[in-house]
């Protein structure tokens, strides 16, 4: 398959990934732990993923956002670690294409193992910062990221970037942990630790999605950001992670409770932002 315009200015390296980039000082405890964790064998992704992430939910929210994605377009997916969200991408939606970004080089190779025969032909690789992304201006329809820029200290530079190479009407989504009244209430009365924005000692830094983070998506893209409420029975801190596996019931009916329900969002995990690059105004002289 031919190489998308978007890498035009990166050269693959021998192990068929595109780019490099430098770790902040600010993430390097986080690339620390991730390093770690690239370093074991898993025989089944599926299964460990499943530890951490609900696949049924996101699988739903995936469709959900490839929907509104043009023929032909584009994707950049920041923090996409795996690439597990793409997996089945080529059977309902062979014309997208996927630049899947991560700051780890390590976990590019474990998506590599695991996407086998769709990298570099419907989804590419590119080693990169969500803060500094190496692509031009204006260059891609959709951009997505589920649990990443929770762990962005520069959260707004991210934010900036995304609305800098999204097209005008390009989508942008962007899931994190939600920083829920809820759990902080009955994290609190069992004497736990809640990190809402700050380090989760030994691992990385979180801030969990709420309405300052909100605001900046809003004031940044200049326009409406609406919200979605996910992972309402998937509680893996309760060891509730059964309903996360792919494709049970338990796991479909959590996608179809996820979404703007004001009520149930008490119980969601995750809160996601949704928004789309304006397009410019047209100049007075050209109306
Ligand atoms: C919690 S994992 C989520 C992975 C995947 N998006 C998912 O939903 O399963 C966070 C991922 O973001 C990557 N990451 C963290 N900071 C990043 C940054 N500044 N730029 C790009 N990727 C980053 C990590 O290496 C890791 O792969």
């Amino acid at each position: 398959m031919i190489k998308p315009n978007v890498l035009s200015n990166l050269d693959r390296d021998d192990d068929g990934i595109y780019g490099t980039t430098v770790i902040d000082a600010a993430q390097s405890l986080e690339a620390t732990l991730r390093e770690r964790v690239a370093q074991f064998h898993y025989k089944d992704y599926l299964a460990s993923i499943s530890h951490h992430h609900s696949i049924p939910v996101m699988d739903h929210e995936v469709r959900r956002f490839v929907d509104s994605i043009p023929a032909r377009g584009i994707i950049c997916d920041v923090g996409g670690c795996w690439g597990w969200h793409w997996r089945n991408l080529h059977e309902y939606r062979p014309d997208i294409t996927v630049v899947i970004v991560d700051l780890i080089r390590s976990n590019l190779h474990h998506a590599k193992k695991f996407l086998k025969e769709q990298i570099n032909k419907n989804i590419w690789l590119v080693h990169g910062d969500a803060t500094k992304l190496n692509f031009k201006d204006n260059s891609f329809d959709g951009y997505w990221s589920a649990q990443t820029l929770q762990h962005v200290p520069q959260f707004k530079d991210a934010i900036r970037e995304a609305n800098r190479i999204l097209k005008s009407g390009g989508q942008f989504s962007c899931y994190s942990l939600y920083n829920s009244p809820l759990f902080r209430l009955v994290y609190k009365s069992l004497g736990k630790d809640y990190v809402t924005d700050g380090i989760v000692e030994g691992h990385y830094y979180l801030h969990r999605a709420d309405l300052r983070q909100r605001r900046i998506v809003a004031d940044v893209f200049s326009n409406f950001v609406s919200s979605r409420y996910s992972e309402i029975l998937f509680k893996p801190e309760l060891r509730l992670n059964f309903f996360g596996r792919e494709n049970t019931w338990l796991g479909k009916l959590d996608a179809i409770l996820s979404g703007k329900h004001p009520f149930l969002s008490i119980l969601a995990r995750q809160l996601s932002f949704h928004t789309t690059k304006p397009f410019d105004p047209i100049p007075d002289k050209d109306l």
